[in-house]
């Protein structure tokens, strides 16, 4: 759907859609337990909020949306409920790739993929792939992936290359370690929002999130539609971002 087809919420200006939003999406268990229900219902729930801000950013513009939909972490939790979400990552890319090549989605996997079932991979991978030649909106899917996780292995390349004499130490700058990063050219969020009414980052894009402006939704997952996600919108067009400037600076710069 077009932008100006929208029926756009009151106070969201479609002239600054943020070009990178980040969400960890929190609060299926909780959504499910109020029901009396299982957790797994929770999650499958969150599924359906997953596809509604997906379709949702890509109709308003956004350039990449990134998910927190597993982290390093979560394989602690008990066994069935890692195999429940695990599979239900696996069957809702397969299901859901089709539609999301028709609207443009670009997918890729940001996250050790090694570290999840075979079989769970090869959907995954087939969805990605189905929608390779995309352009439009680009779902970054973050699965078993933690920031820490993330730097470290960054860690890890760039001494390999200094070992091996492709790197000079006195070179390694900033560009160098975010070129090691999985999300290595992708400008950074410049949203993050977090469900679920808790206020912390729990290992999400550190690095990444220096400037970003932070949003703490007290909306569950589950819950979290259309409304939920512009109104996290219009207070970040409301504010002034100055990445370490005065405002004046930011005033002349917009000039
Ligand atoms: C946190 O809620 C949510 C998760 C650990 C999983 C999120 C995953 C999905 C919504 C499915 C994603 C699917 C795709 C295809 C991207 P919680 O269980 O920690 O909730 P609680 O804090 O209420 O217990």
């Amino acid at each position: 759907m077009k932008i100006d087809e929208l029926n756009l919420p009151e106070g969201l200006d479609p002239k600054h859609i943020p070009a990178h939003v980040a969400i960890i999406m929190d609060g299926n268990g909780r959504w499910a337990r109020q029901r009396l229900m299982n957790r797994s219902i929770g999650h499958s729930e969150g599924v359906n909020s997953v596809n509604r801000i997906t379709r949702f950013a890509s109709d308003l513009g956004v350039r990449d949306l990134t998910l927190y939909a597993f982290s390093t972490e979560n394989w602690n939790r008990p066994a069935d409920e890692v195999d429940t979400l695990m599979n239900l990552i696996g069957e809702t890319i397969l299901r859901e790739a089709p539609e999301l090549r028709e609207n443009n989605v670009h997918i890729r996997l940001f996250g050790d993929i090694d570290r999840l079932p075979e079989s769970v991979r090869r959907n995954l991978f087939e969805g990605r792939d189905l929608c390779q030649s995309c352009n439009g909106l680009n779902l970054n899917l973050c699965l078993s992936y933690s920031s820490r996780w993330e730097i470290t292995r960054a860690v890890r390349l760039i001494a390999r290359d200094v070992r091996e004499g492709r790197l000079d130490p006195d070179d390694i700058d900033e560009s160098v370690i975010e070129s090691r990063l999985v999300t290595a050219g992708i400008p950074d969020p410049d949203l993050l929002i977090r469900t679920g009414g808790e206020q912390r980052i729990s290992n999400f894009l550190l690095w990444q999130i220096a400037y970003s402006e932070l949003y703490f939704s007290p909306v569950l997952w589950p819950d979290f539609d259309e409304k939920a996600f512009a109104d996290a919108l219009i207070q970040y067009q409301n504010r002034e971002r100055r990445f370490g400037m005065t405002s004046e600076q930011i005033l002349s710069l917009q000039k």
